[in-house]
């Protein structure tokens, strides 16, 4: 199945099953697949996150997708390119129904849970980069591992608590069913079209199109430099408040430093709670 007339997805490869759809995308990457091949799987037996963790990843629960892209950039603009990416995801995860708000790096939330992610590698000789392996996971619909229960969703769920509870209805409504393969062609589409806008126009439409659906006041902890058992680590705790012209975060602690995040100074970054909801309260039902 191609996706439309762009460059993205042209050459699709659907698998049942394997250990990493970006590990597969790389390996087709080293031997020369061409710009905008995509790479999906029903499961994966070692799905990856950033940070080293695993993204779980059982059959039908989640899309589970990589790319193969070869961009004109340099690689110091590479890790940017995931606050691109996770732009249009999130304006699918909305086109399908969930109130879904970014949180930096590559996290899309709804009902502040988790719905999905997003892991960019770069492959890279002699300092000029190759290709870049743009992974992106979504869990789609049905029952979520029970370790993740609290801290995950899906689009269904996240649907289902987007429209509310039924005029005089307690519960909420049943989660809708999910078209895989519309929401895929979908993310597909747009993907490509931010990834186009990123390469010719750099950050700022992004940034712009990022803040305009970040979730607002989310306290982080950051662990820098190895965190506060470190030689010259700490950890750093604050408001969220947006992304700086380079896409670093910037993050404000209660005394109100400030302080410019960016991913490689970040070992660990966690939600420890959602304040200030006042602002953009969550559906009814979440
Ligand atoms: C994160 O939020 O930490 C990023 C998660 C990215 C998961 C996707 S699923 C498809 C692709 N294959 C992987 O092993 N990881 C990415």
């Amino acid at each position: 199945m191609t996706a439309g007339a762009g460059w993205l997805g042209r050459r699709r490869i659907d698998l049942i099953e394997c250990g990493s759809t970006n590990d597969e995308a790389a390996r087709l990457a080293r031997a020369g697949a061409e710009h905008g091949t995509v790479v999906t799987a029903v499961a994966q037996r070692a799905g990856r996150g950033r940070e080293g963790r695993t993204w779980a990843s059982p059959p039908g629960l989640g899309l589970y997708l990589s790319a193969v892209v070869r961009p004109a950039l340099p690689l110091v603009l590479v890790p940017p390119m995931t606050l691109a990416i996770g732009v249009w995801v999130c304006d699918a995860a909305r086109a399908f129904g969930a109130d879904a708000r970014l949180k930096w790096p590559n996290d899309v939330l709804a009902c502040g849970r988790k719905l999905a992610g997003v892991l960019v590698e770069a492959q890279s000789q002699g300092g000029r980069l190759e290709a870049v392996i743009v992974g992106i996971g979504v869990n789609l619909a049905g029952a979520l591992p029970p370790e993740l229960a609290g801290r995950a969703i899906t689009l269904a769920a996240a649907a289902a608590a987007g429209r509310g509870a039924a005029p005089g209805a307690p519960e909420p409504r049943p989660e809708p069913p999910i078209d895989r393969g519309a929401f895929t062609a979908a993310l597909l589409r747009h993907v490509e079209a931010w990834i186009d806008r990123y390469v010719a126009a750099g950050l700022v439409p992004v940034i712009d199109a990022w803040h305009a659906r970040m979730a607002r006041g989310l306290t982080v902890r950051v662990a820098a430099g190895g965190g506060a058992g470190a030689p010259g680590g700490a950890f750093l705790e604050g408001e969220a408040e947006g992304l700086d012209a380079d896409g670093a975060l910037l993050l404000r602690e209660r005394s109100g430093r400030s302080h410019r995040i960016r991913t490689g100074d970040v070992e660990v970054i966690r939600v420890i709670e959602t304040a200030a909801a006042a602002a953009e309260p969550a559906p009814p039902s979440c």
